[in-house]
This record gives structure tokens, C-alpha cells and sequence, in this order.
């Protein structure tokens, strides 16, 4: 179980975050819903150390995470950014083994093989070596999905999967998520996409902005 608990988060004097508890049960999808400045990417920032936070907790599975930075816990809490953030000058398999090799200090063949098989897994295997300008919104976005599964997370987190792709693709997205459903992966989804919730939500939380 993730669970953040009384977690408060201004910017400036402005409080975005106010008192917030919400547990995210392992191995589930847990769907963040609300209207567009509520704080739903603040709060996927604070759970994934991207953030810090004012005030709270932040336990996985009992292990006190709380304002550990991203790099510290890395491998545990895993993010697929909005816009996919690959790094443009290297190809699939280089973004994908880039973190494993240095964070995790895997050897190059082991992390190759492993990326291999998700990218297998992803329906990519023929893209290893293309560059991400080679590749449409779906690709990349799967090529997120792999690099982010190659630190082996117990959280994924995903900020709007869906709203850089044609419309068509959410049923995709909606696919490749519910593929990864395992008791050793919780995933978190922020989206404002009712249709493509209801098909992935085990369950769903609301962040409504501080009136
Ligand atoms: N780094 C920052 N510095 C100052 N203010 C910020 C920062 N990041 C976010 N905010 C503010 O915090 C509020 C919540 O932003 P956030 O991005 O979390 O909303 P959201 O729910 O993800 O919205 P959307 O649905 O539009 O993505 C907004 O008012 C935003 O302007
Ligand atoms: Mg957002």
C-alpha cells in the first residue's frame, strides 16, 4: 500500500495541497480525477519526489519515503511525464537502459536484454533503434512506459497518458496499462478522460482546488 497522509503543499502563498490522505492499494489502478489546476500533477509530483511537500507523510508499504528526492528513490516510484521526456539524442534502447546502467549500475547486457523483452511486450521490437523523432505519439509514449518499467517500480505513476494522443489511441493506452496490472505494480493514472477511467479505475480519487 502507498499512502500519503495529511500532506499539505503551498507554492509561494499559495496552497495547492491542503490536509490530503489518499492510500493507493498495491498491484491496482487508482484513477486521480478533477478539474484543471486542482493540484493533480502537484500530487503526482509529491508521490513520485519530484516535488517536496510542506507538511505530511509519504509511506510505501511502511517504509517512510516521505521528501526522499526522486534520484533517492528511484526504482521504487517510477513517472511517465505528460510529454514523454525522452532524451532526443538517444535511440529506444539507449533512453531504456540509460537509467538501469547508471542508477541501478546493471551491466549493459542485462539491462539490453531486459529492455528487449519490453519492448516485446510493448509490440516495439522492431523500434530499438529509431530515434524519438521517428516515432508517433503512441510509440513514445510506450517507449516511456518501458524506460520508466526498466527501474522496476513498485508505483508507476502516469500524468494525462492520454491527452498528448489522437483520441483514437486512448483504448491503447487504456490496454497497456491494464497489461501491466500485477500485484508487484501500483499504478497511478491522473486524467481528465471519463471514458478511458472508467475502463482502467479499480478506484478513484478526487483533488478539487482550495476555494
Ligand atoms: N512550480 C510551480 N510554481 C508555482 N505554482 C505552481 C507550480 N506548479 C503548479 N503550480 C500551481 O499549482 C496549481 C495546481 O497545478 P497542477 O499542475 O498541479 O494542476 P492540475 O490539476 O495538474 O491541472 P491540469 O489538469 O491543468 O494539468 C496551479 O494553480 C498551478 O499554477
Ligand atoms: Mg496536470
Amino acid at each position: 500500500m502507498l499512502e500519503i497522509k495529511n500532506v499539505s503543499k503551498s507554492f509561494g502563498d499559495k496552497k495547492i495541497l491542503d490536509n490530503v490522505s489518499h492510500s493507493f492499494p498495491m498491484g491496482k489502478i487508482t484513477v486521480i480525477l478533477g478539474p484543471s489546476g486542482g493540484g493533480k500533477t502537484t500530487l503526482l509530483r509529491c508521490i513520485s519526489g519530484l516535488e517536496s511537500f510542506d507538511k505530511g507523510q509519504l509511506l510505501l508499504g511502511g517504509e517512510d519515503l516521505t521528501n526522499k528526492s526522486h534520484q533517492a528513490n528511484s526504482g521504487k516510484i517510477g513517472v511517465v511525464f505528460q510529454d514523454f521526456q525522452l532524451f532526443p539524442h538517444l535511440n529506444v534502447l539507449e533512453n531504456i537502459i540509460l537509467a538501469p546502467t547508471m542508477v541501478l549500475k546493471k551491466s549493459k547486457e542485462e539491462a539490453t536484454e531486459k529492455a528487449r523483452s519490453m519492448l516485446g511486450l510493448l509490440g516495439l521490437s522492431d523500434k530499438e533503434e529509431a530515434y524519438p523523432f521517428e516515432l508517433s505519439g503512441g510509440q513514445k509514449q510506450r517507449v516511456a512506459i518501458a524506460r520508466a518499467l526498466a527501474m522496476e517500480p513498485r508505483v508507476l505513476c502516469y500524468d494525462e497518458p492520454t491527452s498528448a494522443l489522437d483520441p483514437g489511441l486512448s483504448g491503447d493506452v487504456a490496454e497497456v496499462i491494464l497489461n501491466l496490472k500485477s500485484p508487484n505494480v501500483t499504478q497511478i493514472v491522473v486524467t481528465h478522460d471519463p471514458i478511458f477511467a472508467e475502463k482502467i479505475a479499480d478506484k478513484t480519487i478526487r483533488v478539487e482546488p482550495i476555494k
